[in-house]
């Protein structure tokens, strides 16, 4: 059993067979909060691939990935409509598409599967790459940094505001409301807050680009065609808000663990610095070793699935992360292992799969070349231990790296 301190369900409901039974608390665990991922891998062993957990509420928590595809392929019976109470936390606001249920998911996903398209983000390469060199001539010098405020942070909050045509003069505000946003402690109140000042901002843009349009996606999206119309005022900004939130949070702890794997492994350093075309290969197993998101889903009648009851309106949470280290699918789970073919669940599966890959691994194949091209061989700092957090997100809190002594 988990160490335990937060909001648990008093009794477990009925329809729970003791057997399935589990404590994890996804914010407060004590083994994840010392290393989320060893945390991951040993959920996978200790726990049945669906187990229901009292903490934070109640809610079943799935970490096989054969049980997280069938459940992601399966809307009809796991719906992704405001499972997680997301609404309340945005303020009101439907994120699209991701708040959407089949069929009417597919018309809202068809316009960013074409602006999101590899080779339409393809265009950004030469961006990213400017952007990742003013990172580096940052830090270089001092022979150390904190990764992620120094680098994984501006990074994909600059990106977000370069696409969304807004003004680079604004990082600093948007980092720190992007920072409050994904915090897993800051209370309800102050996250409907910090959605409504995001929102705010993100409404001064679009209705700027309905004016006059640009090259940037809010003027696409303007104009993109949803069965014949333009999007409303209040779809702009469900899309805005979640490509806003989609592409930071995600990014950030994807850059922040695959540096610290690296940190820990002079060899594989040295090996892509010597050959960096095995490097798309190295960032897939480093999205597997180190997935980041937890998915919420919410049952929507009764019945019966992989062998579990689920009743209409119970909780779930696809533990990603955990899938990935599921050793029916993945031989020596722990692992970094080049060449691996069966498909990691980093952007899960189904409708839903994450419509910013070609983003992400065009951001990090970028940043990854420019980092090890100039930055010397790199190690954790002997001194300061990186701290985690834990949450929907897993999270390094801060990942002190020091190169050139
Ligand atoms: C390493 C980085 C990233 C990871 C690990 C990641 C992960 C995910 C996952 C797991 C989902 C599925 C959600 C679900 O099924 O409920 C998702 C969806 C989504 N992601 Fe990403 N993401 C990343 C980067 C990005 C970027 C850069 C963007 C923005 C350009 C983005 C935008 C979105 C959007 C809009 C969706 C919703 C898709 C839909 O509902 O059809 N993501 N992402």
């Amino acid at each position: 059993m988990s160490a335990f301190s937060g909001q648990r369900l008093d009794k477990i409901p009925a329809h729970v067979p003791p057997e399935l039974v589990y404590e994890y608390d996804i914010a407060r665990d004590a083994r994840m909060l010392e290393d989320p991922h060893a945390r991951m891998h040993s959920l996978i062993r200790e726990a049945p691939p669906i187990f229901f957990s009292p903490c934070n509420g109640g809610q079943w928590l799935v970490t096989g990935k054969k049980a997280v595809v069938d459940i992601t392929t399966n809307p009809a019976l796991f719906s992704n409509s405001n499972p997680g109470g997301q609404k309340e936390a945005t303020a009101g606001l439907s994120l699209l598409p991701i708040s959407v249920d089949p069929p009417q998911h597919s018309m809202y996903r068809a316009p960013l599967n074409q602006m999101l398209s590899a080779k339409s983000v393809a265009g950004l390469e030469t961006a990213i790459r400017a952007m990742t060199n003013e990172l580096i001539d940052k830090v270089l010098a001092a022979g150390r940094c904190d990764f992620l405020p120094d680098i994984a942070e501006p990074l994909p909050v600059t990106l977000f505001l370069k696409l969304a045509g807004m003004p680079t003069n604004r990082l600093a505000e948007f980092r720190e409301l992007a920072l409050q946003a994904a915090s897993a402690t800051v209370d309800p109140e102050t996250r409907a807050g910090t959605f409504k000042r995001i929102a705010g901002i993100l409404a001064e843009t679009i209705q700027a680009r309905q004016e006059k349009r640009e090259d940037d996606l809010v003027s696409r999206l303007l104009d993109a065609n949803l069965d014949g119309r333009n999007p409303t005022f209040q779809e702009m900004m469900g899309y805005s808000i979640l490509l806003f939130l989609g592409g930071l949070d995600t990014v950030v702890n994807a850059l922040c663990f695959g540096v610290r794997h690296l940190a820990r492994d002079q060899e594989l350093q040295a090996k892509l610095r010597a050959d960096p075309s095995l490097l798309p290969g190295a960032i897939e197993e480093l999205l597997r070793l180190y997935g980041v998101a937890s998915l919420p889903r919410r049952v929507t009648r009764d019945e019966v699935f992989h062998g579990v009851q689920f009743k209409q309106g119970d909780a779930l949470l696809l533990l990603l992360p955990a899938a990935n280290y599921d050793d029916a699918a993945f031989p020596n789970p722990e692992q970094f292992t080049l060449g691996r073919t069966e498909q990691h669940m980093t952007f899960n599966t189904g409708p839903h799969r994450c419509v910013g890959l070609n983003l992400a691994r065009l951001e990090m194949k970028v940043f990854y070349q420019e980092w090890l091209k100039r930055v010397p061989p790199f190690r954790l700092d002997p001194e300061k231990k990186p701290r985690f957090a834990g949450g929907f997100t897993l999270a390094l809190t801060s990942l002190p790296l020091v190169w050139g002594e």
